[in-house]
């Protein structure tokens, strides 16, 4: 992009406190050729170019790309109402239905207190458990491996990890042979939801295509398994204790959930949860081989805290570094690496004047790249995590987990399952990066490590 690309909007805005940037692009089709090769490139120079408001030309339409932590702040706080979910995430919408990650009003407020009630923080004890289960299964597989010489794929192994532990947590069921079913068609479903992501023309739902038909499929296949569980549920109440069981319990002091609610904030729970904990965690591996001196230290804190033994969530709590080197690695690797919202009715941000239904991008990835939010906003230092040097920032220069009332429900949970399973893999293993390896950013609906992560294997 050159300077010359950019103009300074004239005509319908009456009196901005400053011109808003357009970046034009080309002709006819404005940044859409870039949006589609190179969005995180596009949106940190741009970002960094001409600030945080600036209008995207996308040929037909115009897009708003918001990075100023203050305008984020009062999208997602105190103009919420009108800044709803945005129609990019309408495909998702037809999987999760209207669980607490798409309901919008009254609807939102309800779900949002039972399930922020089922997650309540006492109850994560046992969850902490199960992870650390589920963790030293892999690393049985992962001694094999390491025998026979093989490295590791570690978006595959943290792919089916973040699973499991979705499964026994929520559902009291495993991974095992007879819901390797749901693996492949949760992993087909996510990068279905991808490919249609990037589509310049939206596929319609009702069109009688291939595509539609596999994914009314691949929702089946989740349906029969949910609904069954909650059939037995209903059979046998009580009978366990997981985060299922939670929400029927909550429910029902609340007065009651149809199958359909209870379907939908279980299918949220694995769609939102699974694919964005595995990214982190895979990140994660990333920058600890990438910076073996700070995987030291992690690892001191790992030794001191838990004497060797299997950790428990009061040893996560003291893992002080280990909390910073996981911030560090989400300010740079954001899963989430960018959401949006529009409003409903025509609007102002910061004094400029927004139509209804414009579409606002909030780059989380750009945001956390801003050079003057951060210092080398490029170099990886978990100190900027210290309390002093968060005190210093704006609390919206940082957002992994989104901002405000509608911040992520399982920060916690996937912050503790990361900290614990890195934990015990250091306790066991130092991992590399097989050589030749060039690790970038794959923009995916959830970003990861293009053509996946190959490790090898060592002892700690
Ligand atoms: C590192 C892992 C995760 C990241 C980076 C992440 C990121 C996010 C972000 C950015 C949002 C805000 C979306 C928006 O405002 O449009 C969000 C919301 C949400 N997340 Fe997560 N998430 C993670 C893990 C999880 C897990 C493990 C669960 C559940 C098991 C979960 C459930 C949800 C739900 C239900 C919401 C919607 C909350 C609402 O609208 O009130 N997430 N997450």
């Amino acid at each position: 992009m050159t300077a010359t690309d950019i103009e300074h909007a004239t005509g319908p805005i009456v009196s901005p406190p400053a011109a808003l940037p357009l970046v034009k692009g080309r002709p006819i089709t404005g940044v859409l050729p870039e949006l589609r090769g190179d969005p995180m490139g596009l949106f940190t120079r741009t970002a960094n170019q001409y600030g945080g408001l600036v209008r995207l030309n996308l040929g037909t339409s115009e897009a708003w790309l918001v990075s100023e932590p203050e305008i984020l702040k009062s999208i997602l706080q105190e103009k919420r109402r009108n800044f709803v979910k945005s129609d990019y995430l309408n495909d998702l919408h037809i999987i999760i239905g209207d669980g607490v990650f798409m309901a919008e009003g009254d609807a939102w407020k309800d779900a949002r207190h039972v399930v922020q009630k089922s997650f309540h923080t006492a109850r994560m004890n046992g969850f902490v458990d199960q992870m650390t289960e589920t963790t030293g299964e892999m690393l049985e597989r992962w001694r094999a491996k390491q025998r026979r010489g093989e490295p590791i794929e570690v978006v595959q192994e943290t792919m089916r990890l973040t699973l499991d532990v979705i499964l026994r947590t929520m559902f009291s069921r495993r991974l095992d042979e007879a819901h390797q079913v749901l693996y492949e068609t949760v992993s087909w479903l996510l990068r279905d939801l991808e490919r249609r992501f990037w589509r310049l023309v939206p596929i319609p739902p009702w069109a009688p295509v291939p595509s539609n038909r596999q994914r009314a499929q691949a929702i089946k296949v989740l349906d029969e398994f949910v609904y069954e569980i909650i059939e037995e549920r209903r059979r046998s109440p009580g009978s366990k204790d997981d985060l299922l069981e939670r929400l029927i319990t909550i429910y029902e002091e609340e007065g009651g959930a149809s199958r359909d609610m209870l379907r939908n904030e279980a299918l949220t729970f694995i769609i939102a949860g699974q694919d964005t904990t595995a990214s982190a965690l895979t990140w994660m591996l990333c920058e600890l081989s990438r910076h073996p001196e700070l995987a030291r230290q992690y690892k001191a804190e790992i030794d001191r805290v838990t004497q060797g033994r299997t950790p428990k969530i009061d040893d996560l709590d003291q893992f002080e570094f280990g909390h910073r080197f996981f911030k560090e690695t989400l300010r740079l690797n954001p899963p989430a690496w960018t959401f949006s919202r529009m409003p409903l009715v025509d609007d102002e941000l910061a004094g400029h004047p927004i139509k209804a239904r414009t579409t606002v991008i909030m780059p989380i990835f750009a945001l956390h790249r801003r050079a003057d939010l951060w210092d080398n906003p490029e170099g990886f230092d978990p100190d900027r995590f210290t309390e002093e040097n968060e005190q210093k920032r704006h609390r919206f220069a940082y957002i992994p987990f989104g901002g405000g009332p509608r911040a992520c429900i399982g920060a916690r949970f996937s912050t503790l399952e990361n900290l614990a399973v890195t934990a015990m893999i250091l306790q066991n293993h130092r991992l590399e990066l097989v050589p030749g390896y060039k690790v970038e950013h794959e923009p995916m609906f959830i970003q990861r490590p293009r053509g996946g992560l190959r490790m090898r294997l060592c002892d700690a």
